[in-house]
């Protein structure tokens, strides 16, 4: 199931909503913690106890999971006021009630694992279906490669030969091992930009350092940092500005970062599994590098050797939520080829990242790569 155009945009013009209300406090964001859900929120009554940017992805659950835009259950009212988020509508009500559902069915029966989610059931429809479908048993089985469930396919190649496949795609070893950074510019779309494309820098240190700022015309820029320990978001005009990131998502954007430099990529992971799939009726070999206690990253490469997908997952109240990066328009720089064209996709929006020019090993000082400055001014209402 995939979510249409139509879904992505109704559910990204509810992030933007969400992304202009107006309710932090100045305390919030001098706190060094990251600030909890409820601290910045006005009705928040069971999802409670978790930071801002897993509140948010949770949201990016419900609306997936049930395939519903924001305005699907929340009251219409938060297109012009943003404080109505807090309004509990019918569906809002019932939403809460399932989470209880949901956590009581986990702790009495799974060992409080988080197996049953939103989308165990609802599987992108708000009533869920009670009886199976014949289409279902009687069709030919797609693996999809933005697929939590994984098949092993013991007739695929062992993933040290496709990881070196890859590395002799980009380059090979040596020509790899050159290029330690580099700076890039190039224009963003997305949501946070009302879907205006703007341009793009990107600052990048390998292994997995990378600083990313779009420039709107008018107004702060939006910043993206990833130190190589910590991240945040910098989005002006959200209740916290500031987000920073935590969890699978912080160790998720530092692999997004190391994406770049595939020979890190190829080292990251304790253990592997490969099994084929499709993307657009055109197969793919999934590799899956997996570490303990963190989310598994499942890579997918043409038949050229090529990265074309990676694809990891976040942690939400509600179980884990994909976040998908598909890579295409593959240029040479310095005996290696980079990908250009970036579409970064996830269950609350999609942003497009078109590079024009990337300039190899060049000096970058740390405070690049510094938390941004919350004290930034925001965009005048
Ligand atoms: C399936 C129903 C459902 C969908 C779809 C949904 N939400 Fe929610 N939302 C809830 C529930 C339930 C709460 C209250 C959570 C609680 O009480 O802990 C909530 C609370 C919120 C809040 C906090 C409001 C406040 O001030 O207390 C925000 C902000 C929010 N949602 C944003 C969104 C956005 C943005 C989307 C679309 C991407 C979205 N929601 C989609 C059910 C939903
Ligand atoms: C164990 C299965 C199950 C799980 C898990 C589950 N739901 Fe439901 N949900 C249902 C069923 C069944 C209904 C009733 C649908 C109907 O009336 O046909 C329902 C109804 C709803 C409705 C009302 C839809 C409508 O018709 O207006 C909402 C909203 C909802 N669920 C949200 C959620 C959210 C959010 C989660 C995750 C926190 C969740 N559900 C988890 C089974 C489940």
């Amino acid at each position: 199931m995939s979510l249409t155009r139509k879904h992505l945009l109704a559910s990204a013009v509810c992030a933007w909503a969400v992304s202009l209300l107006g309710v932090v406090s100045a305390a919030s964001q001098a706190a060094p913690q990251p600030p909890m859900a409820e601290n910045v929120y006005l009705n928040v009554q069971v999802l409670k106890g978790i930071p801002v940017d897993r509140f948010n992805d949770t949201m990016g659950m419900f609306a997936s999971a049930l395939l519903l835009d924001c305005v699907g259950c929340h009251d219409p009212k938060i297109t012009s006021d943003t404080k109505a988020f807090a309004i509990a509508t019918p569906r809002v009500r019932r939403a809460r009630q399932m989470v209880q559902m949901m956590n009581a069915m986990n702790q009495m029966y799974f060992g409080g694992q988080q197996r049953i989610t939103c989308f165990t059931c609802h599987n992108g429809d708000p009533q869920p279906e009670r009886s199976p479908s014949l289409r279902l048993q009687y069709s030919a089985l797609v693996e999809d490669p933005s697929s939590m469930k994984f098949f092993p396919d013991i007739a695929a190649p062992p993933a040290d030969q496709i990881l070196a496949k890859y590395i002799q795609a980009v380059g090979g070893a040596q020509r790899l091992a050159a290029v330690t950074s580099y700076r890039a510019t190039g224009t963003y779309i997305g949501f946070d930009t009302s879907d205006t494309e703007v341009p793009l820098e990107i600052f990048s240190k390998a292994p997995n350092q990378r600083t990313m700022i779009a420039h709107p015309p008018v107004g702060p820029d939006l910043i993206w940092t990833h130190n190589g320990k910590n991240a945040w978001k910098y989005q002006p005009n959200t209740p916290v500005p500031l987000t920073e990131i935590t969890g699978w998502s912080l160790i998720g954007t530092g692999i997004d970062a190391m994406a770049s430099y595939p020979a890190a990529l190829g080292k990251a992971f304790a253990s592997w599994q490969v099994g084929f799939a499709d993307i657009e009726g055109r197969q793919v070999i999934v590799v899956r590098g997996t570490n303990p206690n963190q989310s598994p990253v499942n890579l997918s490469f043409d038949e050229s050797g090529l990265l074309v997908r990676l694809v990891r997952w976040t942690e939400t109240a509600a179980g884990p939520v994909p976040v998908q990066i598909d890579y295409s328009d593959y240029r040479e720089l310095a005996g290696v080829k980079m990908p250009f064209h970036w579409v970064i996709t996830w269950t609350n929006g999609q942003s497009t990242i078109q590079l024009k020019d990337i300039q190899p090993n060049v000096a970058i000082p740390e405070s690049r790569f510094a938390r941004p400055n919350a004290a930034a001014p925001a965009l005048a209402p």
